[in-house]
């Protein structure tokens, strides 16, 4: 058995002890202010049942004096224990007790307190503990405890525990657990506070066991370095007091002059072993550097263990993992950019587009329906002044764009229907044969002449779905409360306002919207038509 685990268990021992409530030490030391007893350890027998007790004190003169509860208003005697309520440094001296011819003596030295302290540095029990070795304080003072007393428990001055039972600490003792450790009984008496103080003084040291020494981290670490830098490569291992750590690795032509080892740095760690650290510092690194061990060893009596590192040249991609972000962040950006851009343009070109993709494809939808007209033009048949433009526009400059450049095939009552037979019935199988409706618009528009064909558009376009209706709004109309509801069933891109200034050229956007209202047909527009449209007189 080592010494100091000897010592330990003796420690345990001291501690057991220091539960008695008697006082059997013969020499006792006992601090400035606090509360303080004498107990005599033997029981009665029952033969001095009868025998009076007398408690003595010597005297500077050395003089018995007894002592009685009237001696000092800090004393209290009963039978076999004296009590100081507390104890004062003039207390100090002999203390007898006398039964029949029997004496007991005690001899008391009183240490001054340490009042900028919570408790007496003289008067600590000291304990060495050995690191991750079980470590017990307890408070504990049965003979005070049993007053009702409170107590704490100090480490270094400062509260940690506190109860009414008994406070203790059970756990592996680490180097931060040494300090003083003051277990504080406050005793009441007469209603008065009364402290007793007992200071443990735990120092712990490392232990004695050898660890086996390990190189901390990776056993090959791929260092990425460039060329002409410094690199610094950092060695730890946990190791013992005596053990090496050290660099190696293989000088072909000599010592490389810019490979520096530099000095160990140790330090305990919490369990008593040791961290210690050494740098390897190469500096301008070149080729020669590259692609082999620098070896890290630590070697001692418990073994040795080797780390390498080895340096690789940082591939020229190897940074670019920045620029991949960014760049790919710009790329993501752009994509946003040109799709919001391509449904905004396809919003607004959305005409042009459909018209663009039909030339492109060469669709054609009038091939397979079985219907002879792309359009019916309706418009007011009366050519009267005020409606004169109207009536041009819809007998003349309709068909020279839509027939003449544009391929189309229009029914025009005036122009293709016979004579002769039975008006309204014509007009319906007219109406059947057309693709479109298209109805030229005014304020005049709702006459009697006109309402069948509008009616039986609009059967034919709401309830058999054969046919679609175009508006266009020749001049202002203003409300088109004039019309029968169901036309405004009719979706409103449906209805075209022509603007006689702007509406003149075959690429304006009125006749581009015409088209797209138009079914998809294929025709090649004639070139040797003028761009511009006979002007119509101005309003
Ligand atoms: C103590 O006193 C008793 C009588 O009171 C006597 O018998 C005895 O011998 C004494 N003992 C000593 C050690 O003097
Ligand atoms: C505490 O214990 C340590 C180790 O035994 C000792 O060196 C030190 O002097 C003690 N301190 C006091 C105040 O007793
Ligand atoms: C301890 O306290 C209890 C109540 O809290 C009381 O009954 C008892 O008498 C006290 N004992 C002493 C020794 O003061
Ligand atoms: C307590 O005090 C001792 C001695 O002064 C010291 O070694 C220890 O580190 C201190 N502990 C704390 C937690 O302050
Ligand atoms: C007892 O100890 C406490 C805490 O250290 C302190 O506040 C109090 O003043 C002390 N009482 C006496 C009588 O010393
Ligand atoms: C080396 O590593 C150890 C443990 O990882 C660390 O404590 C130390 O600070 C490091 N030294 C340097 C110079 O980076
Ligand atoms: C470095 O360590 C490796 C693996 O432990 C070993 O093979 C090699 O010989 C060592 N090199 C030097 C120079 O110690
Ligand atoms: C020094 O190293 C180079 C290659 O690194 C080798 O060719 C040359 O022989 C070495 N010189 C000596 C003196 O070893
Ligand atoms: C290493 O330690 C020695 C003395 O032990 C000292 O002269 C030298 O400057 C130290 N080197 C470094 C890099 O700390
Ligand atoms: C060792 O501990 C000191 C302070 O206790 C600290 O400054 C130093 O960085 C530590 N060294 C290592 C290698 O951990
Ligand atoms: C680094 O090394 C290269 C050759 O390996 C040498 O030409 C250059 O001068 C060195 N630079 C420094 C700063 O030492």
């Amino acid at each position: 058995m080592h010494h100091e685990q000897l010592s330990l268990a003796l420690w345990a021992l001291i501690f057991i002890r220091t539960s008695e409530t008697c006082t059997s030490r013969t020499h006792i030391n006992a601090v400035e202010g606090e509360p303080f007893y004498l107990k005599y350890c033997s029981s009665p027998g029952p033969e001095d049942e009868a025998t009076t007790i007398r408690w003595y004190r010597s005297n500077r003169a050395h003089e018995r004096v007894e002592l009685n509860p009237g001696s000092s208003p800090r004393i209290t005697l009963e039978d076999y224990v004296l009590e100081f309520w507390p104890v004062e440094l003039d207390d100090g001296g002999s203390y007898f007790l006398q039964m029949g011819n029997y004496t007991q003596e005690w001899k008391l030295n009183i240490i001054r307190r340490n009042k900028h302290s919570c408790f007496t540095e003289k008067q600590v029990t000291s304990r060495i503990v050995e690191v991750n070795k079980f470590l017990e304080i307890t408070c504990e003072n049965s003979y005070y405890q049993r007053l009702n007393s409170s107590i704490s428990l100090y480490k270094n001055c400062t509260k940690i525990l506190e109860s009414n039972e008994n406070p203790s600490i059970k756990k592996n003792a680490v180097f931060e657990d040494q300090g003083f450790y003051s277990c504080v009984f406050s005793v009441p008496h007469n209603g008065k506070l009364f402290n007793v103080t007992k200071t443990f003084n735990i120092t712990v040291v490392k232990g004695h066991s050898n660890i086996v020494p390990v190189v901390l981290g990776p056993k090959l670490t791929h260092v990425e370095v460039e060329l002409g830098k410094d690199v610094q490569l950092n060695c730890s291992a946990l190791l013992n007091k005596n053990d090496v750590v050290y660099w190696s690795f293989e000088k072909e032509n000599g010592s490389d002059p810019n490979v520096h080892e530099q000095n160990k740095t140790r330090n305990w760690t919490s369990e008593g072993k040791f961290y210690a650290s050494k740098l390897l510092r190469i500096e301008n690194i070149s080729e020669d550097n590259l692609n082999f061990l620098y070896n890290c060893t630590v070697a001692g009596n418990g073994g040795t263990d080797t780390n390498s590192f080895i340096l690789v040249k940082k591939a020229d991609m190897a940074d670019i993992p920045g620029h991949v972000f960014t760049r790919g962040m710009i790329i993501a950006a752009v994509i946003l950019v040109a799709v919001v851009c391509l449904v905004v343009v396809g919003v607004f070109y959305r005409v042009d587009l459909v018209l663009f993709y039909r030339h492109l494809m060469g669709r054609d939808e009038t091939l397979t329906d079985g219907k002879t007209y792309d359009a019916f033009v309706s418009y007011l048949k009366d050519c009267r002044p005020e409606n004169g433009e109207e009536y041009t526009f819809a007998v003349e400059i309709l068909p020279r764009v839509l027939e003449k450049h544009f391929g189309y095939k229009l029914c025009i009552f005036e122009r293709d229907v016979m004579p002769g037979r039975a008006v309204v019935d014509e007009i319906h199988s007219l109406i059947e044969k057309s693709r479109r409706l298209i109805i030229v618009l005014s304020k005049s528009y709702m006459s009697n002449e006109v309402r069948y064909e509008l009616e039986s558009g609009l059967h034919e376009a709401l309830v058999e779905r054969k046919i679609k209706i175009i508006l266009i709004e020749f001049t202002p109309v203003g409300d088109f409360t004039f019309l029968p509801q169901s036309l405004t069933l009719l979706k409103s891109h449906r209805v075209l306002k022509w603007k006689a200034d702007k509406s003149l050229s075959y690429n304006s956007r009125f006749w581009k919207n015409l088209l797209y209202l138009m079914p998809a047909k294929t025709f090649n527009p004639g070139r040797d038509e003028s761009e511009i449209l006979p002007v119509l007189s101005k309003p």
